[in-house]
């Protein structure tokens, strides 16, 4: 869509014809904001046939999926189809891997399938909730391949580099020119992993510091506040939690820790980074359960359940996971989440949708928040403590004050709780 925007002719392929049919009628199949709207005001065409697709086309793009094989290395059955499809129908062209691909996968599609492309890995750094921002104005733009692609490539995004596009709904060109970075396809599709598996390492040292915090008696969100002052350190990816979750995170640590072990190098710090995250929801189901065990017929809360706030995406949600645990305790759990509507097919298996936060709370023991969803932070806490039973809340995003729910006579706990037991 933003190539689309910024100028260039766009044909869409896709083997899923239900996805294709709403993509026609001009609707978001994946609840994207903004998306409907961008999608509305633009010609692209949509098919499913890939002789449509290619039919003249001077650059292909694969951005299919690389889900996870059972060793945790990625599984690029979806990536060397596209290729296939590619190679047989389309005239010899630029061919882009945007897919998240191990370090090496575009020089075997250059060696093979794809011998008569220029092929050129370029990855994608877009966050979901965040998509059509992120491609119009993108922190970066990376491409790998041989010196003789470079032009081409840089023809193709040069609208977007110079950003020079109508400006669409809250995004407007940024002044400045957006870096392009340049280097061989290894680099590329290496420097994909790198910025997911750094961001990873991030949250998981705050999360871990928290968690020392809390040992010791200190309050996080004050030590992160004078943290991120440095400018060295900066204050984005600094909000402590339950952990990091969704479809991406988590399946790329997994794979760069396998495609690096598998070439003989053992990525400790990364091998640590994924085992604290899925200590850290365990933790803070260890808290819940340890305030409540003694309680009868325990019913919990669950405010949250997607894996970030902005969308109703549940893939590898920290939140799912401790509805999960909650549940596998034989406790009875009703979850509420501003993106999963009450009859929603998007609500996980199992699990009760209320259909407000009130609703949610009735009776509860406790309330867990599971989603960093800003709207939470503007309940009326006196109203949910008298629909509540027990007065427990157990905050797993750090985003609810203190103070304001201790006010309306809850006890806050949760990641960033400063702990009355203090040590000597
Ligand atoms: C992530 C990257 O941010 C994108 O740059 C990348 O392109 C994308 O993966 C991808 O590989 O396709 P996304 O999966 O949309 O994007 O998720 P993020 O917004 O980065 O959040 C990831 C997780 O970190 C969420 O569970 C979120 O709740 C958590 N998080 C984020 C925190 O716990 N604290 C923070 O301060 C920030």
């Amino acid at each position: 869509m933003a190539f689309a925007h910024v100028g260039h002719s766009v044909r869409v392929l896709d083997q899923d014809p239900m996805r294709i049919q709403s993509l026609r009628a001009k609707m978001d199949p994946l609840g994207e904001p903004h998306f409907a709207d961008l999608l509305g005001a633009l010609e692209i065409e949509f098919t499913t046939s890939p002789s449509a697709a290619y039919i003249g086309a001077e650059a292909a793009v694969i951005a299919t999926s690389t889900p996870q094989s059972p060793t945790g290395a990625a599984d690029l059955k979806n990536v060397f189809a596209a290729a296939e499809a590619i190679a047989e129908h389309a005239p010899s062209c630029l061919l882009l891997v945007k897919s998240t691909v191990p370090v090496g996968t575009a020089d075997a599609l250059q060696r093979g399938i794809a011998r008569r492309f220029a092929v050129v890995s370029n990855p994608e750094f877009l966050r979901e909730g965040h998509a059509i921002a992120d491609s119009l104005c993108p922190d970066r733009i990376v491409a790998g391949g041989t010196p003789d692609a470079e032009s081409a490539v840089l023809n193709l995004y040069e609208p977007i580099i110079a950003q020079r596009y109508a400006a669409f709904g809250a995004v407007s060109p940024s002044a400045r020119r957006r870096p392009f970075y340049w280097m061989e396809r290894r680099s590329a599709e290496l420097t994909k992993y790198a910025a997911n598996a750094f961001l990873a390492t991030k949250l998981s040292f705050v999360n871990e510091m928290a968690n020392v915090a809390a040992a010791l008696g200190a309050d996080i969100r004050l030590v992160l506040q004078a943290l991120a002052a440095d400018p060295r350190i900066g204050s984005s990816y600094l909000r402590p939690g339950i952990g990091w979750g969704g479809s991406c995170f988590p399946k790329d640590t997994r794979a760069l820790s396998s495609f690096a072990l598998e070439s003989g190098y053992d990525f400790r710090v990364l091998r640590a980074v994924i085992e604290q995250n899925n200590d850290q929801v365990r933790r803070f189901f260890e808290m819940i359960r340890d305030a409540l065990e003694h309680i009868d017929d325990v019913k919990i809360a669950l405010l949250g359940l997607s894996f970030k706030a902005g969308t109703a995406d549940c893939r590898e949600s920290p939140a799912l996971a401790v509805a999960r645990l909650i549940q596998d305790q034989g406790w009875a759990l009703t979850a509420f989440d501003p993106s999963i509507p009450k009859g929603s097919p998007e609500a996980p298996d199992g699990i009760a949708i209320a259909s407000s936060a009130e609703d949610a709370v009735a009776n509860a023991d406790a309330i867990v928040i599971g989603t960093e969803w800003p709207q939470f932070q503007d309940l009326d806490f006196e109203t949910l403590r008298k629909l509540t039973r027990g007065s427990l809340l157990f905050d797993g995003r750090c985003i609810i004050e203190p103070r304001v729910a201790t006010a309306a006579g809850f006890q806050y706990r949760g990641i960033c709780a400063v702990s009355d037991q203090v040590p000597d």
